[in-house]
């Protein structure tokens, strides 16, 4: 379907594919390094019992017009059943420095390439979340477990977001758990500080007194918190790999970033 490759040709890749180390694994399963055609690529081996994951995450890569720089490249899904037994392939793009989250960890960036790997991640994160209407068009996804473990750097410096097992498509028109009463939009802090705040004015809030934005009570008690797998975590400070300028240091503006870690 979509913008995938036919179903047989997919079969064909995966059975042709030898696998070379595990690279990965986490709750669904695990990540290998595989080779096709002598070039390299990831295997994500799914658990039996994550069929849904499988599912869900091979719908989603295959929805039209999903493919964009800072998406992790879909190449192949498969599966097959041997009875109790089933076994849940997919296939996508190999990139050798591994997740963002371990690459923050080995290497110190300067701004410039902070902000390549920030504005990569946002950009691919913006396509996800983009409808675009028209009959070949994409409906707005929720990637719903984003984090720096789930993030992928290329070769380039730039990022690629994976991992979209958990993902939901928002298509216009159409009832979801999205309707309903919501609050007009507000910037964080505003009930902290004035309209337009000085740079004093921030600092004295989330430096000094160590004030964060306020949730909701909605967000706890209604059946909204299961689109949120994790609480969204407010980032004050930076690892120390990040070398930012000395005029960045305890920057008094925090980012705010559901689930984006570390
Ligand atoms: N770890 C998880 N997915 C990966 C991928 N596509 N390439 C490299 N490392 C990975």
């Amino acid at each position: 379907s979509g913008s995938g490759l036919p179903l047989l040709v997919q079969r064909t890749i995966a059975k042709q594919i030898q696998m070379v180390r595990q690279i990965g694994k986490g709750r669904y399963g695990e990540v290998w390094m595989g080779r096709w055609r002598g070039e390299r690529v990831a295997v994500k081996v799914f658990f039996t019992t994550e069929e849904a994951s499988w599912f869900r995450e091979t719908e989603i890569y295959q929805t039209v017009l999903m493919r964009h720089e800072n998406i992790l490249g879909f190449i192949a899904a498969d599966i097959k059943g041997t009875g109790s037994w089933t076994q849940l392939y997919l296939i996508t793009d190999f990139h050798e420095s591994g997740s963002l989250y371990d690459h923050l960890k080995s290497i110190t960036l300067d701004p410039r390439s902070l902000l390549r790997l920030a504005h990569s991640a946002v950009s691919g994160l913006c396509h996800l979340h983009t409808e675009i209407f028209g009959t070949q068009g994409k409906p707005a996804i929720a990637h719903r477990d984003l984090k720096s473990k789930n993030i992928l750097v290329k070769r380039n410096g730039t990022c690629c977001i994976a991992d979209l097992g958990l993902a939901v498509k928002f298509i216009s028109g159409h009832p979801s758990k999205y309707s309903g009463m919501v609050e007009d939009y507000q910037l964080p802090y505003h009930d902290l500080v004035p309209t337009d705040p000085s740079y004093e004015d921030m600092r004295e809030v989330v430096c000094i007194k160590r004030q964060r934005p306020s949730f909701a009570n909605r967000w706890s008690s209604d059946e909204s918190p299961s689109l949120f797998p994790a609480p969204p975590q407010i980032i004050t400070s930076f690892p120390p790999s990040f070398a930012l300028p000395e005029s960045l240091h305890n920057s008094p503006i925090p980012i705010f970033c559901p689930n984006l870690s570390p």
